[in-house]
């Protein structure tokens, strides 16, 4: 058997157990944005550190545990903390918790992150729905043998993120007066934030905003048919737009301070998704 798919169905086997429930929506919270586990109503979690072989996320802000539990009532499993490929791990081992949670039987991804706006008409603080992204900067998760009980050999990526979904969460944003800037994002593979020359490469190649996560993710996702949307957090203008030094800190304190907002946004966002 393939390696990798080898240690996904090991890992997948050995917390069966503790699966509460088949969740319909898989959610990934990205820095800063952890918290919103407290709103949900929580049935179990499972730390990573508890699953054999898992990555481990060492970033301060990211918790690093699964969270079983109901947003209204959908079932959902979140991620508290991600990893991160600039953490050392492979790139198939980044994207192994979100196989894992379609194994569990999550047909939605909804991605969250933190990111650094590039477009000149975002702020600090404002949200980004991600209508397409670029990958060429980070490790393709799909190189190597294909994994065929996932997917196909060469994905179709003409539409990875869903319009459907995309249009749900644009309703929600417009009923509740929460402004929702759109655009292309960005991974490239940090740690180290860019330089403003880079930012100005990236801005004459039409990227919105830059991070350090999430393209990876939907890449693997779409790989094995996931229905994938998501929400970037501009926590700070990319380096050269301000004079200010760049700082996890200033990250990590932007997102706090737009979790009330970003809160509602992807609850009502969830109960939206699957309605006519
Ligand atoms: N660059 C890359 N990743 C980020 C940034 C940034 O400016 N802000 C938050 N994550």
């Amino acid at each position: 058997m393939n390696e990798v798919y080898e240690k996904l169905i090991k890992c997948y086997d050995s917390i069966k157990n503790r699966i509460p429930f088949k969740p319909e929506v898989a959610l990934v919270l990205g820095s800063g944005l952890g918290d919103y586990c407290n709103d949900i109503n929580v049935v179990s979690n499972l730390p990573y550190n508890e699953i054999e072989d898992f990555p481990v996320s060492t970033v301060p802000g990211h918790k690093g545990q699964f969270i079983f539990g109901y947003v209204k009532d959908v079932p959902v499993v979140c991620m508290q903390g991600r990893v991160h490929y600039y953490e050392g791990y492979p790139v198939t081992d980044v994207v192994l918790p979100t196989r894992l949670m379609k194994l569990m039987g999550a047909s939605i991804l909804f991605l969250t992150n933190a990111s650094g706006g590039i477009n000149s008409d975002f702020g600090a603080g404002d949200f980004m729905l991600i209508t397409d992204h670029i990958s060429s900067f980070a490790p393709n998760p799909l190189v190597g043998q294909n994994i065929e009980e996932l997917g196909t050999r060469f994905p179709d990526m003409s539409k990875v993120y869903d319009e459907e979904l995309n249009n749900a969460i644009r309703e929600v944003a417009s009923e509740n007066n929460i402004v929702l800037k759109e655009g292309i994002y960005a991974q490239l593979t940090g740690p180290s934030f860019e330089t403003p020359a880079e930012i100005r490469v990236f801005a004459s190649m039409g990227i919105d905003a830059v991070g350090m996560s999430t393209v990876v993710e939907a890449i693997a996702a779409n790989h094995c048919g996931m229905r994938i949307c998501g929400i970037s957090c501009v926590c700070n203008l990319a380096a050269g737009l301000t004079d200010n030094p760049l700082s996890h800190e200033e990250v990590q304190a932007a997102a706090k301070e737009a979790a009330p907002l970003f809160k509602k946004l992807v609850t009502e966002s969830i109960c939206h998704f699957g309605k006519p």
